[in-house]
């Protein structure tokens, strides 16, 4: 595992937006050979999209020949909804890149035969022959994608109920109205994301200080179902200073010593 200890979300940001770019450009997509990318919602990525707009628009990087999966999206709302997991990735990306309507891939909450839907979802991840990046964020409670304490480690894209810590977390966006939140979303599982090429997870703020200690000091535990990133080849963390508060001394010092040595040669040491 690497951890990146950057000062706030706003370097995590740059940092991971740059980090995206030069693996994008290192691949050389082109349309017969794509550069397959899974993408997360939430706040915690916001800054690494506005950067990635922002690069865009300097002529920096396409999107033309990008592929996206997009880890999760509720159950039962309408894509409009300024809620829905749709609408957050257009308003906050696609909308402002140059990517093929195509090329995107966004669950559908509202399929009829949502079991289908997951079956599909991942039988389209196999035809692109899998994920080369997953940016991923956190819950407070560790959890990936909607994948909550006490999901299966080798989990698959399925159907999952929130738990009541979800539920309450993301009333804030539901007029502090718990009753108002969805309680089902469909899901990469944790076998899915854990079977991308790379694994680059965004942890920021003092909330989730808890969940990096548990993350990179506790052991592999479906209750902290990040955890699992332990055992990826290519698991990257990028963090604030915030979320490193609960970190041993001896931990933070260490992950910065390897960041120093290995700041030349992002794409190889782990
Ligand atoms: C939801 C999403 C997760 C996201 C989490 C944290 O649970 N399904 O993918 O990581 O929220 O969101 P935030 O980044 O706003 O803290």
């Amino acid at each position: 595992m690497r951890i990146l200890i950057k000062k706030d979300k706003d370097e995590v940001g740059i940092c991971v937006a740059d980090y995206l770019i030069k693996k994008i450009k290192a691949f050389k997509p082109t349309k017969l050979k794509p550069f397959v990318l899974g993408l997360p919602t939430g706040s915690s990525p916001i800054p690494t999209y506005k950067e990635l707009i922002r690069r865009h628009k300097l002529g920096d990087i396409s999107f033309k020949n990008i592929i996206t999966f997009n880890m999760d999206e509720y159950v039962g709302i309408p894509e409009n909804h300024p809620q829905s997991y749709h609408y957050f990735m257009y308003d906050n990306l696609f909308n402002h890149i140059d990517i093929p309507e195509k090329n995107i891939h966004i669950l559908n909450g509202n399929a009829p035969d949502l079991e289908r839907e997951c079956v599909e979802y991942e039988k389209e991840i196999s035809k692109v022959r899998g994920i080369e990046l997953m940016l991923g964020g956190i819950g407070a409670d560790g959890h990936i994608a909607f994948n909550e304490p006490g999901s299966s480690l080798s989990s698959r894209t399925r159907i999952k109920s929130l738990s009541y810590n979800t539920i309450l977390d993301n009333s804030r966006f539901y007029d502090d109205n718990i009753s108002k939140v969805p309680t089902k979303a469909l899901t990469m599982g944790v076998g899915t994301v854990m079977d991308a090429k790379e694994v680059l997870i965004i942890i920021t703020g003092f909330n989730k200080a808890r969940a990096l200690r548990e993350v990179v000091e506790g052991s592999i535990s479906h209750m902290w179902t990040v955890s699992m990133l332990q055992m990826h080849q290519r698991g990257i963390i990028v963090c604030d200073e915030m979320a490193t508060m609960e970190l041993k001394v001896e931990t933070v010092k260490y992950f910065r010593n390897i960041e120093n040595i290995a700041a030349d040669n992002m794409f190889k040491t782990f």
